[in-house]
């Protein structure tokens, strides 16, 4: 068997020791200089006012629903593919998450689905921009509700019109967990126009205490969702050399578009239309329909090659079923492409043999299974 490939792997290099080093050398191991500096610089570079850091994507999630006054009995409405984090948040506050289907190609939340899920106890709308592809958040802004824009796996994503995913103004969520285009490890960071908000997720971050309050004094219930002044010096770095890790993404991607383009009935992410653009975070692929997915999984794992199915819907994980009684057929579109999804390896250092490799295997695998499908017929 050949070498195994990872999954994913992050980008770490002399920078980022170097500036993680300084902070351990200074003793300012959290709410130091480095938890502003890094959200200045990650709030300029999406041409933003204002970013709060914090603990990790699931906290931004979180604090940006409750600032916008989302609690007990409300309405979310969501995309039931997802991370479970974006479904998660709601439950939190004890609204509830309220799912419509998705758009088959883009795999975001569909603009019309979520219109037509809209009551009146709906209090807002978090689209997610799944695998990178921006939503279609000018169609949501139409629907006329507050919204929290999922943007954790969507760091360097463009809408049409220009502005960076993240940088509309609505509260907007990054993750920066080691499989994102940026890591800090854990971490997760809350972009905004409104500075009252801002506020209010810096205080609620940290245990609900105001800037300006004596220590141990707190005037609203909060969290511990603090980022480490470690985490924002590694945020530092990786800021830095962010083009090159996107664009190195996006070159592994045109690889493995080339090397599975012979593959006619794989459908591939879906490329850039309308002037959106990707901020490439995994490759993902969906099998064609009769394809056994575990069999493949299986098959390509005993060469070397992880893959795993990804997303699966939400709305059919146990506890959605159990806590909010949901069943098969429900989001036809979402589930069909959840049964038929796998991640392929994809991290920027990826080489032009291994995607090869991938691919390669994948081929083998799926022509082996449309003769098998064949001699059935
Ligand atoms: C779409 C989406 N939402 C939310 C999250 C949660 O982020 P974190 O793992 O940093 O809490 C993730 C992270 O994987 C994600 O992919």
């Amino acid at each position: 068997m050949s070498e195994s490939l990872p999954l994913g792997r992050p980008v770490l290099g002399a920078r980022e020791e170097e500036l993680v080093l300084e902070v351990l050398r200074s003793g300012n191991l959290s709410l130091g200089r480095r938890l502003p500096e890094f959200e200045r610089e990650f709030a300029a570079r999406l041409r933003v006012s204002y970013a709060s850091a914090v603990s990790s994507g699931t906290a931004g999630l979180h604090l940006a629903l409750r600032a916008v006054g989302v609690s007990d009995g409300d309405e979310v409405i969501t995309s039931p593919f997802s991370f479970v984090a974006s479904a998660n948040v709601a439950v939190y506050e004890r609204a509830r998450p309220v799912f419509a289907d998705i758009d088959p190609v883009t795999l975001n939340l569909d603009p019309d689905a979520a219109a037509a899920a809209i009551t009146n106890r709906t209090t807002a709308l978090l689209p997610v921009h799944i695998f990178g592809y921006p939503a279609d958040i000018p169609a949501f802004e139409r629907l006329g509700l507050p919204i929290v824009e999922d943007a954790c796996e969507a760091l360097g994503a463009v809408h049409q019109d220009g502005v960076a995913v993240g940088g509309r103004g609505h509260p907007a969520v990054f993750g920066f967990y080691p499989n994102k285009q940026l890591t800090t490890g854990e971490g997760g960071l809350v972009t905004t126009t409104d500075l009252q908000l801002k506020e209010r997720i810096d205080s609620e971050r940290n245990q609900g205490r105001s800037p300006d309050m004596g220590w141990l004094d707190h005037d609203r219930l909060g969290f511990n969702y603090r980022l480490s002044d470690i985490a924002c010096a590694l945020g530092l770095a990786q800021l830095e050399r962010l083009d090159q890790l996107l664009a190195a993404r996006a070159n592994v991607a045109d690889l493995y578009r080339a090397a599975l383009a012979g593959l006619e009935d794989l459908t591939l992410p879906c490329p850039d239309r309308d002037g959106n653009r990707r901020g490439w975070f995994v490759f993902v692929v969906q099998l064609p329909r009769g394809v056994e997915r575990d069999a493949v999984v299986r098959a390509l794992v005993s060469d070397g090659i992880p893959s795993k199915p990804y997303f699966p819907a939400v709305h059919l994980m146990t506890f959605y079923r159990e806590r909010f009684g949901h069943r098969e057929g429900e989001f036809p579109v979402c589930e069909d492409v959840a049964a038929r999804s796998i991640a392929l390896p994809f991290f920027p250092q990826m080489t032009e043999a291994q995607v090869d490799r991938v691919s390669a295997a994948l081929t083998a695998v799926l022509r082996g299974a449309r003769s098998d499908r064949q001699a059935v017929r």
